[in-house]
């Protein structure tokens, strides 16, 4: 009996069997070109989603074993590989000149990338704020879906997936659990003094942030003679710590909760050298590291659409690269990209009162 086949085993005749395009068959050389790219782009969504979904489950843990991080990390590093080559593909979209897309661009009208059901699932799984969306793009994802084509097998898989995560949670909600039980200082959610213990580290080091700042303003003003604007931008970057760290920017409801994860994100950065942080702070990291991929995928998509077809509106009927380019400004991680704007050199930070809590030596 004959085994697997290479053939069989990869679907072949299906997969090399759809890139006719609208016609079906006689597609151009540049036509062919741009409906394998696309393609190859949702084979790797697949595997992006795929790894997404791992690191979310293994952090939604109600414990999550120090020794479950590296495969978070794992899981997430394949994902930032498969945008960072995702990347490189848009090289190929543009061996085509603006003239041979033109050539068939009016057959893709209302299609475009722009209704791939999969790119919306990926943000939502990550984690994107529908509130925060950009205006001109989709304002629900799901309704967005549903506008294109959506009831069709793959559409209504994405919208039964999207809908779910009300209940499995995102990958965002599952980090922003995690961070928020993380002891700080020694402290955990559930000891009396908690809150105590966490706005005392907070207030030691806004001293500690403050007295930094203070010493490079001192160093800009000797260098630059005295500036109002730049003491004004001090002023301002001091009073934005704060907000962040009392988390005065957000509803008084989840104010504490979002004050003691910002917290957490400081505390793993700040103290990465203690043995237990060491892994944590490689996630988030990570994290960070995906969600640049992210940004940069986008950037390059829209550099390549303005290349090839300038500004003109895209054919999923957006303002095209006016649009493309402020979903580039989107950030799903918002706090871990925040807290870099306020990590101190490591001899700055105020040392702990329990460091001996991470590990064997003294913080
Ligand atoms: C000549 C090549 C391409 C052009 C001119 C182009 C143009 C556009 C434009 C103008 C948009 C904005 C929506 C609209 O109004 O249509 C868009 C969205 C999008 N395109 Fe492309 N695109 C090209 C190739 C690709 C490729 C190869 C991919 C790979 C999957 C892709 C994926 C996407 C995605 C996911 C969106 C939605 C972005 C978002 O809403 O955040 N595009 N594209």
């Amino acid at each position: 009996m004959a085994g697997t086949s290479y053939w069989d085993y990869l679907h072949l005749d299906q997969l090399l069997g759809a890139q006719g395009g609208v016609d079906g068959t006689n597609v151009s050389s540049d036509e062919l070109t741009f409906i394998v790219v696309h393609q190859v782009f949702e084979l790797w969504f697949v595997i992006g989603l795929r790894e997404v979904r791992l690191a979310r489950d293994t952090l939604a843990s109600n414990h999550v074993d120090e020794t479950s991080i590296p495969t978070v990390v794992h899981h997430l590093r394949r994902l930032g590989e498969v945008l960072r080559q995702g990347v490189a593909h848009f090289d190929l979209v543009e061996t085509l000149a603006p003239q041979d897309f033109l050539a068939f661009r009016d057959k893709l009208f209302p299609a475009s990338g722009f209704q791939s059901f999969q790119m919306r699932e990926l943000e939502a799984l990550l984690g994107l704020d529908d509130a925060q969306r950009v205006a001109g793009g989709p304002a629900d994802p799901i309704q967005h879906i549903l506008d294109a084509a959506g009831n069709t097998p793959a559409g209504r898989l994405a919208i039964s997936r999207i809908r779910a995560l009300a209940t499995e949670g995102t990958l965002h909600a599952a980090l922003d659990a995690w961070l928020h039980r993380t002891p700080i200082d020694g402290s955990s959610p559930s000891d009396a003094q908690d809150e105590a213990c966490v706005d005392a580290f907070v207030d030691r080091w806004l001293g500690a942030f403050d007295a930094h700042l203070h010493r490079t303003e001192e160093h800009l003003a000797s260098t630059r003679g005295p500036d109002a604007s730049i003491a004004a931008r001090f002023a301002s970057a001091r009073a934005s710590a704060r907000t962040f760290l009392h988390a005065t920017d957000v509803q008084e409801a989840s104010r504490a909760r979002r004050s003691r994860v910002r917290a957490a994100v400081l505390f793993i950065e700040s103290y990465r050298h203690l043995p237990l942080l060491a892994w944590p702070r490689l996630l988030l990291d990570t994290l960070v590291e995906t969600e640049e991929q992210l940004v940069l995928w986008r950037n390059r998509h829209a550099r390549m659409v303005e290349r090839v077809i300038g500004r003109r509106i895209g054919t999923g009927g957006s303002g095209g690269v006016e649009y493309l380019d402020r979903t580039a400004t989107l950030r799903i991680f918002h706090d871990l990209w925040t807290v870099r704007t306020l990590l101190l050199p490591a001899e700055a930070n105020p040392a702990l009162l329990h460091a001996d809590a991470y590990g064997f030596s003294k913080g």
